[in-house]
């Protein structure tokens, strides 16, 4: 069967790895090598101005990065990938591969802690101009363009308040302005959403997360055009060097094998989840776009197959209520990721957007009492009893 007409789950297991020439074996092995021995001179001048004939040195190119790489780009629909040391690498350095001093960038005004801290506080050093804004109201995006507009970056699902922004308007909008959209797609992962069908023209994911699946390792992805991946290669990576290990590579590869049987599993439990949390009277408000009273439910139904395994939620009781339920939790874990097969949970205020003011966490919807919770694959009652049985013990404690 043509690799290419294969199912999502069928493209997960068999897509960009062959099984090895030399032996055979069905696992594509990991070269744990720094380096490669050369055939000649001319074989390194060759190689050293093209890095995709083969490999030279680890950091330029390793076979099981290459494998990871093309195997999300087939998955996102793009015509090239690369896989890098993290999500946070894989952003500075698509990044930094896009814009040079004098630019300016159009970023939402919510997005995972990190990737706003480099725009604003590392890049803004090289003269780089940011606004931040509301990627759902779209005269404001298109407000925010200026003539040196050369990235419009968003997340959708955004972290952490699960805003769905609509890719195919975005990307118009910055199109008609000449700058290229950049999407975060880490909480969707490829089975949920594939933005460059909607007109995006970079996909990034943090690997970390629902790619690898098995909370083992940090990776990150980049998804575009042949040219911009082969200018992220060279001379961005080789430089600034973001470099994923070969056997990281080799470990997302292993987890996305099951990618759609667990994504299935987290849409499935993240829908039973929220509708428990929206009547809990310990909870104030759910953040799912699952749920009909979400504000993007309607785009969240055209844009994604399935409304994934991340929600959060606010407390009624706010900040101190917020740390006695991650001082409360058994089953589910407090710790700061997602995306894994276990249940996941951090209070933001004091977690990941901790280095915000409460105003400006307010400003953008991050309340004190609010709390996110990756739900993972396990029995879905189990969640919900470790839930029911945390706000419980919160609210004693609370009292
Ligand atoms: C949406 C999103 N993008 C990127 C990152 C950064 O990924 P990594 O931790 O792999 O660097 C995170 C981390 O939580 C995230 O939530």
């Amino acid at each position: 069967m043509k690799k290419e007409k294969m199912g999502f789950g069928s493209k997960t297991i068999h897509l960009g790895q062959e099984h090895d020439p030399r032996t055979g074996a069905h696992n594509s092995p990991i070269y744990q090598t720094s380096t490669y021995v050369l055939e000649n001179v001319d074989e390194a001048i060759r190689l050293n101005k093209d890095q995709e004939l083969g490999y030279t040195y680890t950091r330029f190119r390793s076979p099981s990065e290459a494998e990871l790489g093309k195997k999300v780009a087939l998955l996102e629909n793009g015509e090239e990938g690369i896989a890098l040391a993290s999500g946070l690498g894989a952003i500075s350095t698509a990044i930094m591969t896009l814009v040079k001093g004098g630019d300016h960038i159009v970023a939402s005004d919510v997005l995972y802690g990190c990737t706003i801290t480099f725009m604003d506080q590392i890049l803004s050093d090289y003269g780089v101009e940011l606004t931040l804004v509301d990627t759902t109201d779209y005269d404001a995006v298109r407000d925010a363009m200026q003539t040196n507009t050369k990235i419009v970056y968003l997340e959708t699902p955004c972290n952490p308040i699960l805003r769905i922004t609509d890719i195919e308007k975005i990307s118009e909008i910055a199109h008609e302005h000449g700058a290229q959209v950049l999407v975060d797609s880490t909480f969707a992962s490829p089975y949920i959403q594939n933005p460059l069908d909607l007109g995006a023209d970079v996909v990034i994911h943090s690997a970390t997360k629902y790619l690898s699946g098995h909370g083992n390792v940090v990776a990150g992805i980049i998804v575009g055009s042949e040219e911009f991946i082969r200018k992220v290669r060279m001379p961005h990576l080789q430089t600034l060097g973001a470099v994923i290990s070969p056997f990281d590579a080799w470990l997302v590869m292993q987890g996305m094998k099951t990618l759609e049987l667990r994504m299935e599993r987290h849409c499935a439990n993240g829908m039973k989840v929220a509708e428990y949390l929206n009547e809990h009277p310990a909870v104030e408000k759910v953040y799912y776009p699952g749920l009909a009273d979400h504000p993007q439910h309607e785009l969240a139904k055209k844009q994604m197959n399935g409304f994934g395994g991340m929600i959060s939620f606010d407390l009624k009781d706010g900040f101190e209520a917020g740390k006695a339920l991650m001082n409360s939790v058994e089953m589910i874990s407090l710790a700061t990721s997602l995306g894994n097969v276990d249940s996941l949970i951090q209070h933001s205020p004091s977690m990941s957007h901790f280095d915000m003011t409460p105003e400006e966490r307010a400003a953008v919807g991050i309340n004190e009492g609010q709390v996110r919770l990756s739900v993972g694959v396990e029995n879905v009652e189990d969640i919900i009893a470790d839930l029911e049985e945390s706000l419980t013990k919160m609210e004693k404690l609370i009292k």
